[in-house]
C-alpha cells in the first residue's frame, strides 16, 4: 500500500500559496469567486461598511484577519479569541473582502437558514480549485443549479447506500488492523490513518474494478492532485505541484472515464450510483459532473475522517479510562449500545477538534445575522470551530472533554452533527464518515484490536494541513 507524504512536511505551504493567487486577484480587482454563473456580487443596498453596528475587529490593513483564518496553527483559536472579545458575530476583512465571522449555533442557522434563499450565497473559492475540482463539482457549485446536482450526487451517500459499503468498509479496516498490528517498531498513526481512509474511499468509489495496482497509482495521483490545492497556481511551469497536479488529475480523470463506460447498474459501488441515479425528472449526472464529484468526494471524505480518528486515537491516549470503558463497551455483543457509546464519544472528538473548522460564502443579496448586516460583495465566514469550542448554551462546560453528552441525554440520535455544518451545503457523506470512522475504533477497541503507547518527547499539537492532525503524526508503537 502506498504511503503518502507525510503531512507536517506539507502543512506550512498552504498558507504561503494561498496567498499567492489571493494577491494576484486583489491587484487584477477581480472577484475572487470560483463560481461564474452569478457574475460579480450585486451592490449592496447598505451604503457603507461604517454604517453597520459597531462590531468590528481591528484588524491589519488590507490583509485585515486573512493570516489568523488561514493559518493552520490559529484557524481554530483565532475564532475562539474573537467571540471572547467580540461576541459571536464580528466584522473584520478576509482575502481583501469585508467579512463577518459567525459563531454560535443560533446564529449560524440564522445565516443557513437565509442562505437557503435561491441566490442568497455563492460558493467561494480560489479559481485554481475550480480548475482541479471542476466547474461541476458540488464544491463550486451555487444556488438552484447547486441544490439539482446536490440531490443526485448525495443519494450515493444517504444511510441505506451506506449500508451497502459496510462490506467494503470492514476490509479497508480489517487492512488497517493487519497492518498496524504487523509494525516492529513505532510509526505515525496519522500516516496510517490517511492511507487507510483514502484506500478505503477509492474502494467503495470503484469496487472490484480497481485491481490493487490501479489503487496504488490512484493513491499516488490523487496524492499528487490535492498537493496541487495547497500550491501555488503555477500551471504554465510543466515542472510546478500545479501543472503536476493538472497532469495527474488528467490521468485521473481519463481512468475514471472508462469506468463510468464499463460500471454495471447495482454493483454496489458508489460510483455506479452516481452514474444510473435519476432525479424526478429522469436526468442522471453527465459523465463531467460525475468526474468533478469523484475528486470532491474524495477530497472531502478523507483527511476529514482520517482528522477525526487521528483526534480519535489521541483523545483516548489521554483518557486511559475512557480506553477502558470504551473497550469494555465494544466486547459487548449488542451492537446497538456499542453504536450509540460510539456516536457519543465521536461526537466530542468532532467537537473539541473539527476537522472542518470553517466555510466561507460570498453574500450576493444583502443579509442581516444577529442584527448585523451583511452586504452583497460581503463574505461570511462560518465559525463552526468557534461554535463547538465555545458555545455554553449548546455544550455546557465547552471546555471539558465529556464524551458522553449526547449519549447522557438520552434524546433520540447519539451523534452530534453540528461539526459537519448545516443549511443546504450540510455534509452528505457524514453516514459514510461516521459508518467508517465508527467501525475503525469498534476494531481496534473490541477484542481482536490492539493497545497502543504514544512515543515520548513528540509535539502532540495540533494543526490544520487541512485536516486537523498532530505535528510530528502521532508516533505510536504497539503494546505486544
Ligand atoms: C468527519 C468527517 C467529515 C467532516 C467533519 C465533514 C465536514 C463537512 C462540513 C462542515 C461541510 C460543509 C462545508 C460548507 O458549509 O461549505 C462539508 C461538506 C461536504 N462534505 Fe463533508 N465532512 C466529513 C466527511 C465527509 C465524507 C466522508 C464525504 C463524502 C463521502 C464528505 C463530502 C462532503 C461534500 C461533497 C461536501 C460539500 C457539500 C456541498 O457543498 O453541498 N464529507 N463536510
Amino acid at each position: 500500500m502506498a504511503q503518502l507524504e507525510p503531512r507536517s512536511r506539507r502543512g506550512p505551504r498552504l498558507f504561503q500559496v494561498l496567498l499567492l493567487p489571493l494577491l494576484f486577484h486583489f491587484f487584477q480587482g477581480r472577484d475572487f469567486c470560483a463560481a461564474k454563473a452569478g457574475g460579480p456580487a450585486r451592490q449592496s443596498q447598505y451604503r457603507t461598511w461604517r454604517s453597520t453596528p459597531p462590531v468590528q475587529r481591528a484588524a491589519l490593513p488590507i490583509l485585515g484577519d486573512t493570516l489568523q483564518l488561514l493559518n493552520g496553527k490559529t484557524m481554530s483559536s483565532y475564532q475562539v479569541d474573537g467571540r471572547r472579545k467580540f461576541g459571536n458575530v464580528w466584522k473584520t476583512s478576509v482575502l481583501f473582502k469585508k467579512a463577518v465571522i459567525i459563531t454560535g449555533a443560533a446564529e449560524l442557522a440564522e445565516a443557513m437558514k437565509q442562505e437557503s434563499r435561491p441566490n442568497a450565497t455563492k460558493a467561494f473559492f480560489p479559481p485554481h480549485h475550480q480548475r482541479l475540482f471542476g466547474t461541476q463539482s458540488l464544491l463550486m457549485q451555487s444556488g438552484p443549479p447547486h441544490r439539482k446536482l446536490r440531490r443526485l450526487v448525495q443519494a450515493a451517500m444517504i444511510p441505506k447506500a451506506v449500508s451497502s459499503y459496510v462490506e467494503t468498509i470492514n476490509e479497508g479496516v480489517s487492512e488497517f488492523l493487519e497492518k498496524c498490528k504487523s509494525q516492529d517498531g513505532p510509526f505515525s498513526m496519522v500516516e496510517m490513518l490517511r492511507t487507510a481512509t483514502v484506500t478505503t474511499m477509492l474502494k467503495i468509489l470503484f469496487g472490484r474494478q480497481a485491481s490493487a495496482s490501479e489503487i496504488k497509482n490512484l493513491i499516488e495521483d490523487v496524492s499528487t492532485w490535492s498537493d496541487g490545492l495547497l500550491s501555488a497556481p503555477l500551471t504554465f511551469l510543466p515542472w510546478s505541484n500545479a501543472a503536476r497536479a493538472m497532469r495527474a488529475r488528467a490521468r485521473v480523470a481519463k481512468i475514471i472515464q472508462g469506468w463510468i463506460q464499463s460500471c454495471a447498474e447495482g454493483d454496489g459501488t458508489l460510483l455506479s450510483r452516481l452514474v444510473f441515479t435519476e432525479d424526478e425528472d429522469g436526468a442522471r449526472l453527465t459523465k463531467e459532473e460525475i468526474v468533478d464529484n469523484v475528486f470532491t468526494l474524495v477530497f472531502a471524505a478523507t483527511d476529514t475522517t482520517a482528522s477525526s480518528l487521528s483526534s480519535s486515537f489521541l483523545a483516548l491516549s489521554r483518557h486511559p479510562d475512557l480506553q477502558q470503558q470504551l473497550r469494555e463497551v465494544c466486547s459487548e455483543e449488542d451492537m446497538e449500545t456499542v453504536d450509540r457509546n460510539l456516536d457519543a464519544f465521536l461526537s466530542e472528538v468532532l467537537r473539541t477538534s473539527p476537522p472542518a473548522p470553517f466555510a466561507m460564502r460570498l453574500v450576493e443579496e444583502d443579509l442581516e445575522v444577529s442584527k448585523v448586516p451583511v452586504p452583497a460583495g460581503w463574505l461570511m465566514v462560518y465559525g463552526f470551530a468557534g461554535t463547538l469550542l465555545c458555545d455554553a448554551e449548546r455544550y455546557p462546560q465547552p471546555k471539558e472533554f465529556l464524551w458522553n453528552r449526547t449519549f447522557s441525554d438520552g434524546q433520540g440520535q447519539s451523534l452530534d452533527e453540528a461539526a459537519f455544518g448545516g443549511g443546504p451545503r450540510m455534509c452528505p457523506g457524514r453516514f459514510l464518515a461516521a459508518q467508517v470512522a465508527k467501525t475503525v475504533l469498534r476494531e481496534v477497541l473490541g477484542p481482536g484490536g490492539f493497545r497502543w503507547e504514544l512515543e515520548p518527547g513528540q509535539d502532540l499539537s495540533q494543526r490544520y494541513t487541512p485536516g486537523l492532525f498532530p505535528v510530528d503524526g502521532l508516533q505510536v508503537v504497539l503494546k505486544k
